[in-house]
């Protein structure tokens, strides 16, 4: 099974902080000596990380707003993708969290709810688009080539109080699924990483962090496990709690998915 140590070239879309501050570092460490570009807008913590980080030379940055307009994004994909033309895998880590509450309807930014929707839902499937003739090239010449996709335990079972972002890790998350059934035979493996409440930046916003911290898994534990996943190559890689989750409302859906895949094509196929 190709997995993360298989990865010559990782770009992590989302690593000033958290979650993808840790798998970059993580992956970093692999044998296997990647080469990681860690990447998001605030290009102080970017230098920081290369500069405390970078002995081997491998660790490398770009900055990059995943809401620039599509065609500067688009650009800016093609740019990394001509720098590094060794890359082979991109990690999704980008996101933010907003609270609403449609009890109170007229309380609802919607300028917000869009922020939210495009932060962790539409700009993916840009990039995705934009960085895929890449990977699939590189397929196609034997390399397996990766997309890593962060979702989150609350894709399966919403927190109501942040509903427009759980909807948005529902979209992910069907979208992962439907493009690890599609990209299969083309070599690009995609993975869905689904990570518990974790030690993050992610609460900031909302003044959570203090009382969440009480019960999120450390950055450090929740790395560990999710790496473990990473390394054998599962197809999903839940975390802490949402591995029962996971096991309760998701095992088989991928095979089903591929059969479905299978009907559909047979179905409109002339
Ligand atoms: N922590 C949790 O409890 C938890 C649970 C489940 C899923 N997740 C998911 O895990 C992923 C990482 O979150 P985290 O918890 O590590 O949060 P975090 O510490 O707040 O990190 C979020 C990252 O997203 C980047 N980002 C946000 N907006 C961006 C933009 N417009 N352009 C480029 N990068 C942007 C940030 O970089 P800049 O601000 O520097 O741009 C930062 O590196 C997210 O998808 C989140 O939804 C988190």
């Amino acid at each position: 099974m190709p997995s993360v140590s298989d990865s010559k070239c990782i770009l992590v879309i989302g690593s000033t902080a958290g979650i993808g501050r840790a798998l970059a570092l993580a992956i970093l460490d692999l044998p296997s000596k990647p080469t990681v570009i860690v990447c998001g807008r605030r290009k102080e913590r970017l230098d920081e990380l290369v500069a405390s980080h970078n002995a081997t030379g491998r660790l490398k940055s770009v900055t990059l707003d995943v809401l620039a307009e599509r065609n500067a994004l688009k650009s800016s994909i093609e740019e990394i993708v001509n720098t590094y033309p060794d890359l082979d895998a991109v990690l999704f880590s980008n996101g933010i969290q907003r609270a609403f509450d449609f009890t109170k309807p007229e309380t609802v930014d919607l300028d917000s709810l869009e922020c939210e929707l495009a932060t962790n839902y539409t700009s993916i499937v840009r990039m995705i688009t934009f960085v895929l003739p890449h990977l699939i090239k590189l397929g196609e010449q034997g390399r397996p080539t990766f997309l890593y996709a962060v979702s989150s335990g609350l894709s399966i079972v919403p927190a109501a109080g942040v509903a427009g972002y759980c909807a948005t890790k529902a979209a992910i998350h069907s979208l992962s699924i439907s493009l690890a059934v599609q990209l299969k035979e083309k070599n690009v493996h995609v993975v869905e990483i689904l990570p518990p409440l974790v030690e993050s930046e992610l609460h900031d916003f909302q003044g959570t962090t203090q009382r969440l911290s009480n019960f999120w898994l450390s950055l450090e534990e929740y790395t560990k496990v999710t790496m473990e996943g990473l390394v054998r190559g599962d197809p999903c890689v839940p975390a802490g709690g949402v591995i029962e989750e996971y096991k309760k409302f998701e095992e088989g859906k991928l095979e089903a998915a591929t059969q479905m895949y299978g009907q559909f094509k047979t179905m409109t196929q002339a």
